[in-house]
């Protein structure tokens, strides 16, 4: 590219990180194919990637084994106000939404790390939009990069192009910053041709300046700024000045029997079925899903009063293990070329292999590398991928994405659901009873921790609105935010609010088996729900804790024998101590900044759920 043709903000944004940073090159991307074969070619010859020569243009990765998922505990937001970024907790109580990094502080930490951290690399000029060029919910940033798997990557997840630079004109972009920590001369050895910098991880945003910092890492959610640092924790803060809403939700369009289509968003925490959902495959006759999102969405209330959804990105960041045939068809087209994997194991046939795929691989006997690079085989100690392994897949290629998937005003949302893994206590599903209630559920939504954080061990953890480790500003002002999303300006027609509702797939019995088949058999939920947007009044019996499906009132045709009584019961002891903690959470957590109407949506829970 022409440095002298960008746009004169982005030269300068350029030339003064050049200046910090002292790369020995600088390269302005197009995204062009011819560009990517470039950079994947020097990626090969290098020895980071090799190409999987059962398909077409696909290529595994493996990373230093101490860069495989988000680092929660390095990511901060930076304000000059502490309470911007976090809630008012008491005395000792470190908030788990959102971590503060005082300016000072931050200038400190920038300066031990990013002065001449890309001596003797390239540095890489992405310019990107999230959402399709031009649109009106649509945003522009730019990322630099030392990591040209972050290229190659961001080529697929976002979309990459000169037609960036036109939209752009004079206007303001995300900043982005990138560095993968390992300036040249390298001091200590480069494991597995992925260099970090483990120790030194920090990923930082200043809100206000739109700027993201991000050094250390190459991992998808650290490294591709686009994702969760902009379309999330950056976008969260415009969202809340411009009026909208910046979720970790998938949107998928779901046609019934009768040829009538909803969209429903969802939002469920990092490794816990978003990607599965927005593509499933129904096995129950006549209903269609089509994915126009499978993990962010920016939606905006419209003049109507209608909620519209885009989703921001352009391909798919998927948890590999546990994708299969069986379990998520769609995801398994989509990445059949042009995608790159990272962390799962290679057979010497050239395919990729993970926990999963046992059923389906064609000699079950092959010889494999195992993420950490060593020969492994089935039934070997040890795992065949990392369980945070991932593909990187064009969005486009899904064979059910939906043809609305790119339309600049979005697509119409109706419903919203939470969900987590709860293997204990919570139904299948159930209905919220108001949009304040339903935001109440949100705010108290909690899961068992997976690969995709630095967590280790199986706990239940707090993960209000599946954003904790995507909270871009104070979590009460947030839960305000939705809140004041329900009235509609001057001018502008009564705004309908979709009905909220609550999932968990993950329920288990006694001997800890899941008690629901999950997956393509969720249709069977999505159904009920979509009966419930119709208005059918019959299905619902009201309990505590909101509306639960009456028995027989989901399709359970075909299905091997299911618990009922299990699957859908509000145990009342459970969710007495669940008020009891949810208080805690509330007072220890979020403080003063609770919205009264919220405390109030708890008060209420409990008493129903002591009447009982
Ligand atoms: P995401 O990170 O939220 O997009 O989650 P994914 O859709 O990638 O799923 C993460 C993991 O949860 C994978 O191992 C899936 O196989 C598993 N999973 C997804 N949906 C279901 C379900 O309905 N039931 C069960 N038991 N597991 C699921
Ligand atoms: P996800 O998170 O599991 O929600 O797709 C991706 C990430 O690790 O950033
Ligand atoms: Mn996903």
């Amino acid at each position: 590219g022409d440095f002298h043709l960008l746009p004169a903000k982005v030269q300068r944004f350029v030339t003064e990180k050049v200046e910090l940073m002292r790369p020995r090159g600088i390269y302005i991307c197009d995204g062009s194919q011819h560009e990517a074969d470039e950079i994947t070619n020097k990626l090969i010859e290098r020895g980071m990637l090799s190409p999987l020569k059962a398909y077409e243009n696909n290529y595994i990765c493996r990373t230093d084994p101490r860069d495989v998922a988000r680092v929660e505990s390095k990511t901060w937001m930076v304000t000059p106000d502490k309470y911007q970024t976090v809630t008012h907790t008491p005395e000792g109580v470190e908030p788990i939404m959102a971590h503060w990094l005082a300016p000072n502080d931050f200038s400190s930490e920038l300066d031990s790390r990013f002065p001449g951290c890309m001596s003797g690399r390239i540095m890489y000029v992405i310019g990107f939009s999230m959402g399709p060029i031009g649109g009106p919910l649509s945003k522009i940033g730019v990322q630099l990069t030392d990591s040209n798997y972050v290229v190659l990557c961001m080529r697929i997840m976002t979309r990459m192009s000169p037609a960036i630079w036109d939209s752009l004109g004079d206007a303001d972009f995300v900043r982005g910053i990138h560095s993968v920590g390992v300036p040249r001369p390298v001091r200590e050895k480069v494991i597995n041709h992925w260099p970090c910098n483990p120790d030194r991880v920090l990923i930082a945003h200043r809100p206000a300046e739109r700027e993201i910092w991000s050094f250390g890492s190459g991992y998808g959610g650290n490294s591709l700024l686009g994702k969760k640092c902009f379309a999330l924790r950056i976008a969260s803060n415009i969202a809340r000045d411009e009026g909208w809403m910046a979720e970790h939700m998938l949107i998928m369009g779901v046609t019934n029997p009768q040829g009538h289509e909803r969209f429903i968003a969802a939002a469920f925490p990092s490794a816990c079925g978003k990607t599965n959902l927005a593509m499933l495959e129904p096995t129950i006759p006549g209903w269609k899903v089509r994915v126009v999102g499978d993990d962010i969405a920016w939606m905006k209330f419209g003049a109507d009063g209608q909620l519209y959804g885009i989703n921001p990105e352009n391909g798919f960041f998927g948890v590999a293990p546990g994708t299969s045939h069986k379990t998520n068809p769609m995801a398994m087209e989509s990445f059949q070329k042009n995608s790159i994997f990272t962390n799962v194991a290679e057979t010497v046939d050239g395919e990729y292999y993970w926990e999963g795929l046992e059923d389906e691989i064609k000699n079950p006997k092959v010889e494999m590398i195992n993420w950490l690079g060593q020969k492994w085989h089935i039934g070997d100690a040890g795992k065949a991928a990392h369980p945070n392994s991932r593909f990187t897949a064009p969005a486009a290629q899904c064979p059910i994405i939906h043809p609305d998937w790119e339309s600049p005003k979005g697509v119409p949302i109706d419903a919203i659901i939470f969900g987590g893994r709860r293997p204990e206590g919570v139904p299948l599903v159930f209905e919220t009873f108001s949009w304040i209630h339903g935001i109440f559920v949100a705010a108290c939504l909690k899961s068992e921790t997976t690969a995709a954080a630095e967590f280790t061990g199986k706990s239940i953890m707090h993960d209000p609105f599946a954003m904790r480790p995507f909270m871009g500003y104070n979590f009460g002002q947030y839960l305000q935010h939705w809140m004041d999303l329900a009235n509609a300006p001057k001018g502008e027609a009564a705004r309908k609010v979709p009905k909220i509702f609550h999932v968990n797939w993950f329920r288990t019995n006694k001997e800890g088996k899941f008690l629901w088949p999950g997956f393509g058999d969720n249709i069977r939920v999505i159904d009920w729900i979509i009966r419930r947007l119709d208005g059918d009044d019959s299905h619902a019996l009201k309990t505590p804790i909101g509306y639960v499906p009456t028995e027989g009132s989901i399709n359970m045709d075909g299905l091997d024998p299911v618990k009922w009584d299990e699957l859908m019961s509000v145990p009342k002891e459970y969710w007495q101590e669940d008020a009891k903690e949810v208080r805690k959470f509330f007072e220890t957590q979020v403080g003063i900044d609770l919205p009264a109407e919220i405390r109030r949506e708890l008060d209420e829970q409990e008493k129903r759920v002591a009447a009982m």
